[in-house]
């Protein structure tokens, strides 16, 4: 697997099989905490403890070794020092060197390096944002909010990142753009404030990983569009190849972005990505971004869950991607009660062909295709379900209609009809997602204009020789007002979290389908046909791009509520998300068309401008969490793992975390426990005196109640209590999840939080 060049260099006079069995094959990077009281009086910082600390456990776990040889072994082996997220180190150890370097004074504890996933304008006017009143009018769109992204890097020369009409940089930033390969830090300016990049992990683990480029240039696209999304500046004419034209704009359009990339072709380690948050906290961000996550491990080995509780900690506002692998259950990952955690949403538009037949009549179907097609007409034939790709060469120069029936995929259609070089093609399929006909001329009409389609061809004698049946088509036209919008997208990964359950885990659904935002221009963005295409905006899905138009909205709220923590923001964008969609019926969920339960949306659609006054926010402050963990049985070794505090005060465990939202397990439906409280603290970030009084929309088996149903606050800041009250109505016939709200509400404001009784076991 992973070998040592560093190594077998040094060590060259070992024989080569004395090299594998003693260090080569199994050397693996590690995260290492370290105890800064513990550290020894003669030294004079952390930097030159830690590399001591690792120096005497490769001395202990080496045979002798000269001191020059040991300088150059620590050097290939020590990786990064860490400051704020948490004190301590990485590096690059072999079991016995790792089992050694737990015995040195000062050792806390150590997590494997993990890597993490990658979760891959319109989008501001849905939202509702707009310069003459809420939340872009009352933040100067974020004016001096650093937002912070770590992510595959940037493309300093995009439109989206001109300087022009904006302030001096903020004089709290202790940032920089560094020079590297083929970006000199000139290319930086008012908007692009920061440019970082740290790989010293993947190549401590891989020396042979490719980079791409050894800079915080962007090769790959996806931290450009990322950026741009959270904080890019206005761009006219921009559009996907025609698609989707307009003003591209970021959510905080006056906002600064600095780019730490961490996120290279070969790899994604955490020990690099959390050197860039270090990095991030230090320089003195307000916001960050993070459009990735670590499947199924604990909070006390996920190294992002652990970085961010220090970012939480000096008030940093995180924002998460939930990941892309749903519809199932328990896909999700940054579960973490810390941060903000996104699922993706679709919008109110889409992208379409037209399907012209003989007799005039119009067909419309879905096409993102970026080429030109002629428009006059050409012979149509139906050849089924598309799967022979000899008798598709005999069609040449004809428009092919396929069904997307009885397996054979749409993919797999496409695949076949590129083989045999078709010209142009009508797909009968309901996929929604009709990306996958950028290359190629296609449109994807659903199965009621098939049976139109197929039976003009059938009236037409498309099997004799003599067929009449022709058509044409057309592309590039962008419609908006579909219906219903928005919706949750399948991929978007679902609830509950498996690290932490009693969290109700995503937050929030953003925008997250075909989003369209700045490119690198010399990273392929599609082929048309063989042709590579490119393109200085692109159009893609994830919940990647739902986190960053997150990070903009903080970035808003953070400009217009300098004092307001990070749950206190993260509770304001809760409250006031949108369950209705453009129908006026509660959000769906692309996978089953039923209304979205909160596993799948969170709280909600982010709603910024009513965000900006919440009326109520649910705060949360450092020692809730360790309560949180102190009830979650975590030992104070793992708690200390992830708050890098000695001593975590447990004297009073709550899983009862004060969050904006309700789950409640009632394990298998079959618990002996019939009832569920909840106790809650709200503060009023509104005027003044008001009253609010609840409001329960019911969860169907359930009957929740508020006490007290009426919170009277005298004043600004306030704090009151109530409690919420589940009790199952008849164990017999529960659904797995029932869902319903809690809403708060005085003459201004709605305060709604989401409640979830599932009968699905806690941990399985
Ligand atoms: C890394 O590259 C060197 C030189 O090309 C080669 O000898 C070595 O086997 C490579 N190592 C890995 C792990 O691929
Ligand atoms: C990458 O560039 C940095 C300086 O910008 C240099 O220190 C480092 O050795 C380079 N790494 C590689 C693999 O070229
Ligand atoms: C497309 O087909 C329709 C119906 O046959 C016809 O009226 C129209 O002129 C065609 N368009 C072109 C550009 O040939
Ligand atoms: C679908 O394929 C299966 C076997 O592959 C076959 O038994 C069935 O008849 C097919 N159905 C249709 C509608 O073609
Ligand atoms: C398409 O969707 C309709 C309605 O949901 C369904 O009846 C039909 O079976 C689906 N067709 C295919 C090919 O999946
Ligand atoms: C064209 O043919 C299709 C299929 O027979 C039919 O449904 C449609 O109404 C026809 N359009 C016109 C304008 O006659
Ligand atoms: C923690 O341990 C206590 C005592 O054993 C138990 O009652 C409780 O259910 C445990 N909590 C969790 C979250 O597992
Ligand atoms: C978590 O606690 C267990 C039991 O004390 C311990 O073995 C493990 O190393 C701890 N892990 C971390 C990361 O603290
Ligand atoms: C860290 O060191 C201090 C001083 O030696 C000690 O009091 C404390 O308990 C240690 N903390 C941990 C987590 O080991
Ligand atoms: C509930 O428990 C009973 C008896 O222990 C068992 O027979 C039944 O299958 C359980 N039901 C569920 C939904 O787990």
């Amino acid at each position: 697997m992973i070998l040592h060049i560093h190594l077998s260099i040094l060590f060259s006079y070992i024989t080569f099989f004395h090299l594998i069995s003693i260090t080569l094959a199994q050397s693996e990077n590690y995260i290492i905490r370290m105890n800064l009281s513990a550290m020894p009086k003669p030294f004079t910082n952390h930097h030159t403890w830690y590399q001591s600390t690792l120096s005497s456990a490769l001395q202990n776990s080496q045979f002798t070794t000269t001191t020059n040889n040991l300088n150059s072994l620590i050097s290939s082996k020590f990786i990064y020092t860490y400051t704020h997220v948490i004190n301590g180190f990485s590096a690059n150890l072999s079991p016995k060197e790792h089992e050694l370097l737990k015995t040195s004074p000062g050792y806390i504890s150590s997590i494997p390096d993990l890597p993490v996933k990658l979760d891959t304008t319109y989008s501001p006017q849905f939202l509702g944002l707009n310069p003459n009143k809420g939340a872009w009018h009352d933040s100067n769109f974020g004016n001096d909010v650093i937002v912070g992204l770590i992510d595959t890097g940037v493309w300093p020369e995009s439109d989206s990142f001109k300087d022009h009409g904006m302030t001096e940089i903020p004089s709290k930033w202790k940032g920089q753009c560094e020079n590297s390969i083929h970006f000199k830090k000139s290319l930086c300016n008012k908007k692009l404030i920061g440019a970082k990049f740290f790989n010293k992990g993947l190549l401590a683990q891989n020396p042979n990983a490719s980079l791409g480029l050894n800079s915080t240039r962007d090769t790959e696209g996806h931290g450009t569009h990322t950026s741009s999304t959270a904080a890019g500046s206005r761009v006219d004419k921009a559009s996907f190849f025609g698609y989707a034209a307009g003003t591209a704009s970021g959510i905080a359009s006056n906002s600064r972005v600095a780019m730490y990339k961490a996120i290279w072709v070969d790899g994604r380690l955490s020990s690099d990505i959390i050197a860039a948050i270090d990095a991030a906290i230090s320089d003195g961000v307000d916001v960050l971004s993070l459009s990735f996550g670590i499947n199924d491990v604990s909070l006390y080995e996920d190294p992002v869950a652990i970085a961010t509780f220090a970012a939480m900690e000096k008030g940093v506002f995180v924002t998460t991607s939930a990941g892309n692998e749903g519809p199932a259950h328990r896909t999700i990952h940054n579960g973490t009660p810390w941060v903000i955690t996104v699922a993706a949403g679709t919008m109110n538009r889409d992208f379409q062909g037209t399907l012209t037949l003989g007799n005039g009549s119009k067909i419309v179907g879905l096409s993102l295709y970026i080429g030109k097609f002629p428009s006059n007409n050409f012979p149509i034939v139906f050849m089924g379900s598309c799967d022979n790709v000899r008798e598709l060469k005999k069609v040449k120069n004809k428009i092919v209609v396929c069904e997307d029936k009885n397996g054979t995929s749409v993919y797999d259609q496409l695949r076949n009809l590129v083989e045999a070089k078709s010209f142009g093609g009508v797909l009968i399929s309901n996929v929604s997602d009709a990306s996958f006909t950028q290359n190629f001329a296609f449109i994807v009409v659903n199965p009621i204009n098939g049976e139109i389609v197929k039976a003009y061809i059938k009236s037409h004698n498309y099997n004799s020789k003599k067929s009449s049946s022709i058509a044409n088509l057309s592309f590039k036209k962008t419609v908006f007002g579909t219906k219903p919008a928005p919706s949750v997208d399948s991929y978007s990964s679902r609830g509950p979290s498996k690290s932490c359950p009693f969290v109700l885990k995503p937050d929030i659904t953003a925008p997250g389908t075909s989003i369209l935002a700045a490119w690198p221009s010399n990273v392929l963005v599609s082929y048309l046909g063989t042709k590579e295409a490119f393109s200085s905006f692109n159009m893609i899905s994830g919940t990647s791009m739902a986190c960053p138009h997150v990070a903009g909205i903080a970035a808003l709220l953070k400009g217009a509520h300098r004092d307001w923590s990070p749950a206190a923001i993260r509770s304001a964008i809760m409250t006031t998300s949108d369950i209705f969609d453009n129908t006026k019926e509660h959000i769906k969920d692309i996978d089953d068309n039923k209304d979205a339960t909160p596993l799948a949306l969170g709280a909600g659609h982010v709603n910024p401008n009513r965000a900006l006054d919440p009326g109520l926010v649910y705060d949360v402050g450092v020692q809730d969490y360790v309560n949180l963990l102190c009830a979650l049985n975590f030992t104070q070794q793992n708690i200390t793992a992830i708050t890098g505090s000695s001593f975590n005060d447990c004297s009073k465990p709550s899983l009862d975390l004060n969050y904006p939202s309700f789950i409640a397990f009632f394990n298998g439906g079959n618990s002996s426990k019939t009832l569920h409280e909840f106790h809650r603290t709200v503060t009023n970030v509104g005027e003044g005196k008001t009253i609010y009084t609840a409001s329960i929309t019911p969860t169907k088996g359930f009957s929740v109640s508020v006490i007290p149903n009426k919170l009277v606050f005298h004043e600004k800041n306030e704090k009151l209590s109530f409690k919420l009250r589940i009790e199952v109505e008849r164990m017999a016939k529960l659904k797995k999840v029932s869902f319903g709200y809690l809403s708060w509400m005085d003459v201004k404001h709605v305060v709604r939080s989401p409640i979830v009784v599932t009968t699905m076991k806690m941990n399985s």
